[in-house]
């Protein structure tokens, strides 16, 4: 056998290539198994599908037939659904008629009205269905359009509205009454950020603080700043997880781009905690405890509800266990842990999700409510994590400004927001806070289950999803009906009902009151009559045959019965 010195060497360098192929090829598959098997979980191909995606709609007979229900069930559907009409009509005429004039100006109404349900549908009921997208006042519980009809306000202001809006106004009237002096300047400081700064560390159990102008761009730098500090460029997420609308934290349907540098995993998952482990290319770990209601899941929207699969559960015990488990692995791979609290921070507890899971981050992301009702974007973090320069290579910075940034008139807010939360009113508030949301969904759900309506609720708290019992096209339909009893929902629909903590039981039952009437009406109006073969599969695979269909003209009539 020839062992001559330069075959050693070749051998030598051969074994330690294929020893590196077959550490890459592990670590891939690795990564391959800690991905959810949805589609959430595979940003690119979701992306390509989505391209794929073809444009149609029903007509008026497909619109009430998209089931094939017998004739009497699509007539009580026409029937009710005329009924509806009119009384959107009605009632809502002035706030209809300014939505309408000024719809082709704003692209981003344009864009919430047309996904408010799943685009087959979409079309016929914005003819037919315009609630308006404008309110007049807010007092209370409540929210008044233009017309004068008053609303349970269930949209929380996509999540700003934790404490009730007229907390809300004394914080901005305080605020700018505290601030008037010094107006708008920016660049320097007023007196009351030193205070925000020591509360918001007192808060948060965390060493610094940094301003920005959205939860967007907090989220942003508090990744920009964990690459900064590790020299790696990776950022994993959980699948389905919101994170704002910045191109890494978004990969896949609503990102022309892909997110080369993001990794999305499996929520409360072992494999995942393998690639922390493995991996060395991870800077960060974002987590938006929100998903303790729904992991692997994306946001709930009504667009998106083609049958009745939405889930929704939380086990805060199994979820604050897995918290701890990623913070083990974090600090052991010396990888950020960045929970981002934009949502649930000062909600879920005054002391957010660290407090309410009891654990402890690296950086923490907040915003929304904190503003007292202004835009505001937050950070709290360790203080080696936080600095933007490094003392023995000057030139070597993470960047990071904004003209806005620290906005007298936004601290000045957010001073009255955090100082108010020391009052014993707002104290109360806070008190049996998940027992009490808990107990309302309980009780609303018996109701539900008494008048064998095909609903229930889930919660996180005061963050609340409905879910469908009975496999069916027509669930985004509920929405409508809750309009007209009074409950204002956001444009997501009834995937998140958000409830202020003011709400007392009285403005709950009413609530209640007016969620079971919306839907017996529904009930009524036939809206979830099912056959009984119908599955949520079988649902699902006859709408993917209509796309194919719609893609692919030739198969048109042979996948069809009419319902177009
Ligand atoms: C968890 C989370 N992070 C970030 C954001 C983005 O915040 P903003 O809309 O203020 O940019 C949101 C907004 O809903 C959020 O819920």
């Amino acid at each position: 056998m020839d062992s001559s010195p330069p075959t050693l060497v070749v051998c030598a360098l051969a074994a330690v290539a294929l020893a590196v192929a077959l550490a890459k090829l592990k670590a891939r598959l690795e990564l391959s198994k800690a991905k959810h098997r949805s589609l959430a979980g595979h940003s690119r191909l979701a992306r390509r599908i989505a391209a794929l995606v073809p444009y149609y709609d029903y007509d008026e007979t497909g619109f009430f037939r998209s089931d094939d229900p017998p004739d009497d069930v699509a007539a009580r559907r026409r029937a009710g659904f005329a009924r509806l009409s009119e009384l959107y009509r009605d009632r809502y005429a002035r706030t209809a008629r300014l939505t309408a004039e000024v719809e082709d100006g704003i692209s981003d109404l344009q864009f919430t009205a047309a996904y408010r349900v799943p685009f087959q549908y979409s079309r016929f009921a914005r003819r037919h269905l315009q609630a308006g997208a404008f309110v007049q006042s807010s007092g209370g519980v409540m929210i008044s359009d233009l017309d004068g009809n008053r609303f349970y306000d269930l949209t929380g202001s996509y999540g700003v509205n934790v404490l009730g809006y007229d907390f809300y106004k004394e914080c901005l009237e305080r605020g700018a009454a505290l601030v008037r002096e010094l107006g708008p300047v920016l660049g320097s400081y007023h007196p009351v950020v030193a205070d925000n700064v020591g509360r918001l560390r007192a808060i948060s159990g965390q060493d610094e603080v940094s301003f920005h102008m959205s939860g967007t761009e907090a989220v942003m730098q508090a990744v920009r700043l964990a690459r900064y500090h590790t020299g790696r460029p990776r950022l994993v997420r959980f699948c389905g997880a919101y994170h704002g609308w910045w191109g890494d934290v978004q990969p896949g349907v609503g990102n022309p781009l892909p997110a080369r540098d993001t990794y999305t995993l499996k929520d409360l998952s072992e494999d995942s905690l393998r690639v922390l482990r493995h991996r060395r290319d991870i800077a960060c770990v974002l987590v938006n405890p929100l998903q303790a209601l729904h992991p692997n899941a994306g946001a709930p929207a009504d667009s998106a509800l083609v049958d009745s699969g939405r889930g929704a559960h939380v086990d805060r015990a199994a979820y604050g266990a897995w918290l701890q488990r990623l913070r083990a692995v974090c600090t052991e791979r010396e990888i950020v842990l960045i929970f981002d609290e934009v949502f649930v921070g000062f909600r879920i507890a005054a002391g957010g999700a660290q407090e309410y899971f009891g654990v402890r981050a690296d950086m923490v992301t907040y915003g929304k409510t904190l503003g007292g009702g202004l835009p505001v974007g937050v950070i709290c973090g360790r203080r080696d994590l936080m600095k933007r320069f490094r003392d023995d290579r000057p030139v070597d910075v993470c960047f990071a400004r904004g003209t806005f940034n620290s906005h007298p008139y936004v601290m000045a807010a957010m001073h009255e927001f955090l100082r108010r939360l020391e009052d014993e009113d707002i104290r109360r508030l806070y008190r049996g806070l998940d027992e009490l949301w808990d107990r309302r969904a309980v009780r609303l759900n018996q109701r539900l289950r008494d008048a064998g309506l095909p609903v229930a609720v889930a919660n996180l708290s005061s963050i609340w999803t409905v879910c469908y019992t009975r496999p069916s096209r027509y669930n985004w339909m509920l929405q409508y009906y809750l309009r007209a009893e009074g409950l204002a929902l956001s444009w997501i629909g009834t995937g998140r009902l958000i409830f202020s903590l003011n709400y007392s039981d009285a403005d709950f039952d009413a609530v209640a009151d007016r969620f079971v009437a919306a839907a017996t009406a529904m009930e009524r109006d036939g809206w979830w009559w099912c056959d009984g073969a119908a599955t949520n599969a079988s649902i699902r695979r006859r709408v993917v045959r209509e796309m194919l269909a719609h893609r692919f003209t030739f198969l048109r009539g042979k996948s069809m019965s009419g319902s177009m």
